[in-house]
């Protein structure tokens, strides 16, 4: 008897299983119970004989239980212990992150440029009336310089008697909406997407440019040049970037000025700031007192000067890219093969 419930208990192979046992020996119809119960049919002298006996069985018993017991419990935590664990030393999964486009980027680099000369960043609407886009940068409605822009102009319906709208063809017509909001004196950057209906290798619909003003009371194209001259410098990462200031037109500024600056091509890249070439980079000039007037700004007590930038072909100088499609094709090769992803 001793032997076979001992060997039960030692042979239960989980929590279930002993308890089972432990039923069968101790439980109340238990076979070792049973035979405690017995014992009050016998004899005195019986009794003495196997009172003892069962007594001990029943406690080898209970301690064979629980020595069971915590060996099953033993068990199952070095069961989890084996399967439940983590290697935190383990490299991460790759995870593709997404980057700045090369664009924003540049956007980020001639603002930080700007902001320490003293220029804030201010913004307009990519969809602009045509009075701000045209009408008060002095190019009434049939000025020869509205047709040479190849303006997207947004359709109206029959009856819709609302101003006329266009996709903003340049940042210009953020110069008035931030002279009427904020007066001068100011000096402000403005980047943004313009729009103009062409496509080639150096054209897209949509590009990127970023207009400059300042207003004060003795401001002139000297300190435009300057100005230019650090941007350049600060932009390109060189020394110092020689400009060429060529006499233009723009009917919102006077004078005007396309400006160049001095760069070569060396083994098929392009150098800036050395060598005997010029590349035109912008068009800038003296605030024309018609603005100002229109901005509600009193032009015989303010002046300054105006630029405007492509922005795309600064960053396409700036990381020797040849085509300007390709900045707005989001391919991911593209992307990384000049470095602006992971
Ligand atoms: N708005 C002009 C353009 O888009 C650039 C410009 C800006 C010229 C400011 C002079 C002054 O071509």
């Amino acid at each position: 008897l001793r032997a076979s419930w001992l060997g039960r208990i030692a042979d239960a192979a989980d929590e279930q299983a002993l308890e089972g046992a432990r039923l069968g020996a101790l439980g109340k119809k238990g076979e070792v119970s049973l035979m405690m119960r017995e014992l009050g049919k016998m004899t005195p002298e019986q009794r003495q004989q196997a009172g003892p006996a069962l007594n001990a069985l029943k406690d080898e018993l209970n301690s064979a239980l629980a020595a069971r017991r915590a060996a099953l419990s033993d068990a199952a935590l070095a069961e989890r212990l084996r399967t439940e664990w983590l290697d935190v030393s383990l490299a991460p999964r790759p995870r593709a992150m997404g980057t700045i486009h090369p664009v924003s980027q540049v956007t980020e680099e001639v603002a930080a440029i700007f902001a320490d000369m003293g220029f804030g960043v201010a913004e307009g609407p990519q969809i602009e009336s045509d009075w701000y886009n045209f009408d008060a940068l002095n190019m009434p409605s049939h000025h020869s310089a509205r047709a040479e822009m190849d303006t997207f102009y947004m359709a109206r319906g029959e009856g819709d008697d609302r101003a006329p709208h266009v996709l903003r063809t340049h940042t210009s017509p953020v110069q008035i909406r931030t002279l009427q909001d904020r007066g001068a004196p100011i000096r402000i950057i403005a980047p943004g997407r313009v729009y103009r209906s062409d496509f080639d290798q150096t054209h897209t619909p949509m590009f990127h440019q970023v207009e400059g003003l300042a207003i004060d009371r003795d401001i002139s194209m000297a300190n435009l040049k300057w100005v230019l001259e650090e941007f350049f410098a600060a932009f390109f990462e060189v020394e110092g970037v020689e400009t060429r200031f060529r006499a233009s037109h723009f009917p919102f500024t006077e004078p005007s000025a396309e400006v160049d600056i001095r760069c070569s091509w060396k083994d098929g890249t392009l150098k800036v700031g050395e060598g005997d070439g010029w590349l035109e980079v912008l068009g800038s000039g003296m605030v024309h007192p018609k603005v100002l007037a229109a901005a509600g700004i009193d032009p015989n007590e303010w002046q300054g000067f105006a630029f405007g930038m492509g922005i795309d072909r600064i960053a396409m100088l700036k990381y020797g890219i040849p085509d300007l499609r390709a900045f707005f094709d989001a391919d991911l090769r593209w992307l990384r093969h000049y470095g602006f992803a992971a």
